[in-house]
């Protein structure tokens, strides 16, 4: 028996950092996201040779602890077999681009082929939620949400319904040094900007899906920018400060809000590592690609487009 699973990271444009007290690894902030195209998490499961689950990462025998907590949670509900994981990504892991989202939501999605669950899509994404918030997301394409009444990631816009590109200029492939999820309690103990962050967040969310469902780029530009800037501003407040930038990704900044000023319509994101993507419509993308490959420090360059979310490859 084998089962092979795919799903591709998701790009929040209104971040979601820290979370609700309470089980279920609810969000304390609702986000809005893009799932990326070309980017992948490719995760294959057979069943295991002995009473145990093997874990094999990019090629390399692996003791992963949210893999792990993962298994035991979906066998609270469920009947899963000792069971071999080979998952492996096609860029950099654990860097600040989303690895975490595209790889559970790949896992859940091939457990629940490989144990005949029969899941549909909203309990995939929220299983995939309990196992890493972001990951929900990565179970749809195009543009998705979590946020409330339910906390359930839910599809806002196929990717064909408006064709984004993003250009992703690497920074620095070291694995990051803090996890998401540490950085969001200490950011929750300490920063004194925690609470506003919360708080703005809620309207920032709304503004956005208006934003989304007019193809309003330049106010979906502005609140993304803004959201980036306030979670980064939580990071960097926080005790310990979480400073995730390189030199270059503060040049990659500077470069997308001159481009931007000069009319090209792109904007910046950054997550919890040095990486940047910048958004652009289509007739930019070539310009900004090149913008960002020339700066010092940028170590490569990657576009992709808004693709499908996560589903089977074959059974
Ligand atoms: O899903 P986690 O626990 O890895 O947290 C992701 C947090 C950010 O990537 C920084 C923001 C987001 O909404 O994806």
């Amino acid at each position: 028996m084998s089962v092979t699973a795919i799903a591709h990271p998701n790009i929040a444009l209104i971040k979601y950092w820290g979370k609700q007290a309470g089980d279920g690894n609810l969000p304390a902030t609702p986000s809005v996201s893009i799932t990326l195209d070309d980017l992948a998490s490719t995760t294959r499961l057979t069943s295991s040779p002995d009473a145990d689950d093997h874990i094999t990462l990019n090629g390399e025998s692996a003791i992963d602890p949210k893999i792990s907590a993962c298994l035991t949670m979906l066998r609270r509900d469920f009947g899963i077999p000792p069971v071999s994981i080979d998952s492996d990504n096609n860029f950099p892991t654990a860097a600040g681009l989303a690895s975490s989202a595209s790889g559970f939501a790949a896992l859940i999605t091939a457990i629940d082929a490989f144990a005949g669950l029969n899941l549909q899509d909203d309990d995939r994404a929220v299983y995939a939620r309990r196992a890493s918030g972001s990951a929900a997301r990565s179970i749809y394409g195009g543009f998705a949400t979590l946020g409330p009444p339910d906390w359930v990631a839910r599809p806002v816009l196929t990717p064909e319904a408006w064709p984004l590109n993003v250009v992703i200029a690497i920074t620095d492939e070291n694995r990051k040094s803090v996890s998401s999820s540490l950085g969001m309690k200490t950011s929750e103990e300490t920063s004194p900007y925690y609470e506003p962050w919360v708080s703005s967040t809620a309207r920032d969310y709304e503004a956005a899906l208006k934003a989304i469902a007019d193809r309003d780029f330049e106010r979906l530009a502005d609140l993304s920018e803004s959201s980036c800037l306030k979670m980064h501003g939580v990071m960097q407040s926080s005790q310990p400060p979480m400073i995730y930038w390189r030199p270059a990704t503060l040049s990659c900044i500077h470069a997308v809000r001159e481009m931007r000023a000069r009319g090209l319509p792109v904007f910046f994101t950054i997550d919890a590592g040095p990486q940047v993507k910048a958004v652009c419509l289509p007739e930019a993308v070539d310009r900004v690609a090149d913008a960002l490959a020339d700066i010092t420090g940028v170590l490569s360059t990657r576009t992709v487009g808004l693709g499908a979310g996560a589903r089977l490859l074959e059974t």
